[in-house]
C-alpha cells in the first residue's frame, strides 16, 4: 500500500508535472508555429535594437515600428523602462498572430542599483552574494519589462590588456564555473515565468577571452583540449544551471568564426550538451563573417549562421533580408528554421507572454523596486566584499599597520586624486546612467564624509585628471596634503577605459596619476592609495613605496560608503584576486595554473637556462587568490582520510584555520591540486575547491573538503575526461601559493 502511495506521489509530483507541462508547452508552441507564414517565422529570428545605446552601428532602415506591426521582429534590445516596453508591446499586439516581443538588455552588474563590476564581485569569492546581486538586478529589470539579460559573461580571461576582463569572473575555470552557475540562478530566480525573473545568457560562445594580443574581436587559435579544459567549463556550468540562452562570439576559433561554427553550436552545445534554449548572435556578428572572409555576402552569412545553429540574428539584418529566399531556394532546410523559431516561442510561452504580454512592464512595480533601500544595502555589502587589500604595512610612528584608520585618530585627512569626487566612474562600463545618478551614486568623498560625520576635518584636492599630462593641480594638492595628518589618494581608470573595445597595450595608471602619488609620498605623510579600475593595472612604484594599497575596482552605486567601511574598519576586507596582477605587460598572458615545463623556473633571482625573462622576475606582482585582511590566519597541517584513493572513493582533506589577529575576519580557504605525472602535461597546480569562513579573533575552524575522481580528471588527447592513476599533491592556503601540502595516490 505504502509502495503504491509512493508511486502515486512520484508520478503525480515532479516527473509527471514536468512531463505534462512540457508536452502541453510543445503543443502550444506547435499550434502557433503551424499558423505562421515563412515571413513571420523569420521575424521571430530578427532582433532589433532601439536607438538608445549601442555597441555597434545601428542600421537605419525604415520604420521599425511598422516592422513590429507586421510581425517581422521577434525581439528587441535596449528598450528601457516599463512605459516604453509596454508601448512597443502594444504595437506587437497589432500584428496578425499577436506574438509578443522579447525585450533584452545588457543587465551586466545591476540595472538601476549598480553593483560592482563582475570582476570585482568575483574577488569576493562569495557565491551566495553574487547570486543575490544577480537576483536584485533581475527584480529591477523585470519590473521594467525586460525579459532577457545578456549576462553572465563567462569568458575566461588571462590577459588584462583585454578590456572585457572587467565583465567576467577572471582567469580560473573552477571559480568561473561556480560564479557562472550562481549568476544564472540569480537572474532566473525561481524560474522563467516568475514575475521577477529574467532569462540569463551565457556569453560569448566561445573562447572570446583568448583574443590574440588581448585585442578585442581578434583571432583565437587554441587546441581543442585547452578549449575543453579551460574555456568551456563555465559555459557548461551555466548550461547545467538551466541558462535560457547562449550568445555566440565575434572571434574566429581556429579559423572558423564562432557565429558560423557548427562545431560549437550544433555539435557541442545543441548536440553533446543537449541545450534546448536560444542561441543569439552577437551584435552584427553574422554580417561580420563577410569581413572575416568566411562568407561572400550577407546572404551567404545568413546561410552559414543558420546552418551552424545561430537562432537569432542580432542587428545584422541577414536573416530578415535573406532567410526566406534561402528557404525558397532550398538552401536552408525548413526544419532548421522551425527549430530556431520553436526555441524562441518556447521561451515566450515560459515567460507567460502569450497569456499576458504586458505582465512584466509595470510602472508601479518599477517605481517600488527601483527605490528599494534593501537593494542599496545589498549593493553596499557586495561592494565591501569585492575590495581587495593589497598592502598594509606597519607604520613606524604608531607601530601598527596603517589600516584600518581609527575614526578619531587623524585630525585632518586629505582626500586627493581625480576619482575622489567621481560619480559615474564608480559604475564602470556596462551600466546605464540614470538622471538622478549624481544624488544616488555615493562618491568616495561622500562616503568618507558620511562615515566621519564632521568629527574629522576633510580636505580635498583633485591634483590631476585621470588622463592627460596636466600637472598644474599638483601644487595645490601638495599644499592640501602637507596640511593634513594623513593622505588618501584615489586614482585609477575612468569607466570607459575597461570594457568592450577597450583593450590597452599599457596597463600603467593613465596620465600623470602615478606622479601625483609620488608627490603625495614626498610630503612624508602616511599615504593610502585606492585604485579604481576595470582590470589589473601595473603600478610597481606604488606597490614598492606606499604603505597601504586598496584595490577597489569599480564598485557601483554604493562605492563611497563601501570604501569608507573598509578604510575605517567597519568592514574587514576579505577579497582575493580572481586574476593575476602582472609586473608589466611583457609577462602577459600570465596565470597561476600554467603547465609544467622541461626547464622550470627556479626563483626570481636564478634565471639561467630556465623558462624566465632576463630582465624581469617570473613571479607576478600579486598572485591569483591573494588578498590581505586586518587580521591574520594560520593554517594547520593538511590531513587526508587516505593516502591511496580508489576511483569510486571520496577524498577528504581537512585543515584547521585559526584567526590569530585582533579582528574578526573572513578567509577564503583555497585548495589546489597537482597531478604529478599524466599522459598530458598538467598545470603546476589548479584550484579545485574553496570555502569562505568567518572567524572571530582566536577562533579555529576545521574545514573539510571532499573531492572525487571527477575533481582529479582532465581531458586527454582524445578529449575524454579521465582521472589517471598516480600521485597527486594537494595544497591548502589563503592564495595560489599555498604551502600546506599533502600527497596521495589514485589507484
Ligand atoms: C557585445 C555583447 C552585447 C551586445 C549587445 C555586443 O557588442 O559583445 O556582449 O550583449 O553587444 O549590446
Amino acid at each position: 500500500m505504502i509502495f503504491f502511495r509512493l508511486l502515486l506521489l512520484v508520478l503525480t509530483v515532479s516527473p509527471y508535472i514536468i512531463f505534462a507541462q512540457s508536452s502541453e508547452l510543445d503543443k502550444r508552441v506547435d499550434s502557433v508555429l503551424r499558423l505562421m507564414t515563412l515571413e513571420e517565422k523569420v521575424g521571430q529570428l530578427h532582433q532589433l535594437s532601439s536607438d538608445f545605446v549601442a555597441t555597434g552601428p545601428i542600421t537605419k532602415d525604415g520604420d521599425k515600428q511598422d516592422r513590429v506591426r507586421q510581425g517581422k521582429v521577434g525581439s528587441y534590445l535596449n528598450v528601457t523602462g516599463a512605459a516604453r516596453t509596454r508601448s512597443l508591446q502594444e504595437i506587437a499586439m497589432q500584428s496578425r498572430l499577436r506574438i509578443p516581443l522579447l525585450f533584452a538588455q545588457d543587465v551586466i552588474h545591476g540595472y538601476r542599483t549598480i553593483f560592482p563590476i563582475p570582476l570585482a564581485e568575483a574577488a569576493s569569492w562569495d557565491i551566495a552574494a553574487m547570486e543575490q546581486t544577480a537576483r536584485v538586478a533581475a527584480i529591477e529589470a523585470a519590473a521594467s519589462g525586460i525579459h532577457w539579460t545578456f549576462a553572465p559573461m563567462v569568458d575566461i580571461a588571462r590577459d588584462p590588456r583585454w578590456g572585457r576582463v572587467m565583465e567576467g569572473a577572471g582567469e580560473d575555470s573552477y571559480l568561473g564555473s561556480r560564479i557562472a552557475a550562481a549568476r544564472v540562478k540569480g537572474f532566473q530566480g525561481k524560474g522563467i515565468g516568475s514575475i521577477d525573473a529574467v532569462m540569463a545568457c551565457a556569453k560569448h560562445f566561445a573562447a572570446y577571452g583568448a583574443a590574440e594580443g588581448g585585442r578585442d574581436y581578434n583571432t583565437v587559435d587554441m587546441s581543442l583540449r585547452k578549449l575543453y579544459e579551460v574555456y568551456l567549463p563555465p559555459f557548461k556550468a551555466a548550461k547545467e544551471a538551466g541558462v535560457s540562452s547562449f550568445m555566440n562570439s565575434f572571434n574566429d576559433l581556429n579559423g572558423v568564426p564562432a557565429t558560423g561554427s557548427s562545431f560549437l553550436q550544433r555539435k557541442l552545445l545543441k548536440g553533446d550538451w543537449t541545450f534546448k534554449g536560444i542561441v543569439v548572435s552577437d551584435w552584427g556578428s553574422i554580417g561580420e563573417m563577410v569581413n572575416h572572409g568566411y562568407a561572400t555576402d550577407l546572404k551567404d552569412a545568413a546561410l552559414i549562421a543558420m546552418r551552424a545553429g545561430s537562432d537569432i540574428d542580432m542587428e545584422s539584418r541577414a536573416y530578415s533580408a535573406h532567410l526566406s529566399q534561402l528557404i525558397k531556394e532550398k538552401k536552408v532546410d525548413t526544419a532548421l528554421i522551425n527549430d530556431a523559431v520553436k526555441r524562441v516561442l518556447y521561451k515566450k510561452f515560459e515567460l507567460g507572454l502569450f497569456d499576458d504580454p504586458y505582465r512584466f512592464s509595470d510602472e508601479k512595480r518599477e517605481q517600488a523596486v527601483w527605490n528599494n533601500t534593501t537593494h542599496l544595502q545589498v549593493a553596499r555589502e557586495m561592494a565591501r566584499k569585492s575590495i581587495v587589500l593589497l598592502k598594509n604595512e606597519v607604520v613606524p610612528a604608531v607601530n601598527k599597520p596603517l589600516l584600518p584608520l581609527n575614526k578619531g585618530d587623524n585630525k585632518k585627512i586629505a582626500l586627493v586624486g581625480p576619482l575622489v569626487k567621481a560619480i559615474g566612474d564608480n559604475n564602470g562600463f556596462w551600466s546605464y546612467s540614470w538622471p538622478d545618478d549624481s544624488s544616488r551614486v555615493v562618491s568616495l568623498w561622500q562616503g568618507v564624509t558620511n562615515k566621519l560625520a564632521g568629527a574629522t576635518s576633510l580636505t580635498y584636492a583633485k591634483g590631476c585628471d585621470i588622463s592627460g599630462a596636466d600637472t598644474t593641480g599638483f601644487a595645490s594638492a601638495r599644499q592640501t596634503a602637507t596640511a593634513a595628518d594623513l593622505i588618501i589618494v584615489s586614482v585609477g581608470e575612468s569607466a570607459t577605459m575597461s570594457g568592450e573595445a577597450k583593450s590597452r597595450s599599457q596597463l600603467q595608471l593613465p596620465g600623470v596619476q602615478e606622479q601625483l602619488v609620488k608627490e603625495m609620498v614626498a610630503t612624508g605623510k602616511p599615504v593610502v592609495v585606492l585604485i579604481s579600475a576595470g582590470r589589473p593595472l601595473v603600478f610597481n612604484w606604488i606597490a614598492d613605496n606606499v604603505p597601504a594599497i586598496v584595490y577597489t575596482w569599480w564598485l557601483g552605486t554604493q562605492a563611497g560608503n563601501a570604501i569608507a567601511d573598509v578604510l575605517f574598519g567597519d568592514y574587514n576586507p576579505s577579497g582575493k584576486l580572481p586574476i593575476t596582477f602582472p609586473r608589466n605587460e611583457g609577462q602577459i598572458p600570465i596565470y597561476y595554473n600554467y603547465l609544467s615545463t622541461g626547464r622550470p623556473f627556479k626563483s626570481d633571482t636564478d634565471n639561467t637556462y630556465v623558462t624566465a625573462y632576463t630582465d624581469l622576475p617570473n613571479s607576478p606582482r600579486y598572485v591569483f587568490g591573494y588578498g590581505l585582511s586586518y587580521t591574520s590566519f594560520q593554517y594547520g597541517a593538511v590531513q587526508l582520510n587516505t593516502n591511496t584513493l580508489s576511483k569510486d572513493q571520496k577524498l577528504q582533506a581537512k585543515i584547521t584555520v585559526t584567526n590569530t589577529g585582533k579582528y574578526a575576519g573572513e578567509e577564503v580557504v583555497q585548495l589546489y591540486m597537482q597531478d604529478v605525472v599524466a599522459s598530458i602535461v598538467r598545470p603546476v597546480r589548479e584550484l579545485k575547491a574553496f570555502e569562505k569562513v568567518l572567524l572571530k579573533p582566536g577562533e579555529s575552524r576545521e574545514i573539510t573538503f571532499t573531492l572525487d575522481a571527477r575533481d582529479l580528471s582532465f581531458y586527454n588527447d582524445n578529449l575524454e575526461l579521465v582521472a589517471e592513476p598516480g600521485t597527486f599533491h594537494l595544497y591548502i592556503g589563503g592564495n595560489s601559493q599555498a604551502t600546506q601540502k599533502a600527497s596521495f595516490t589514485l589507484l
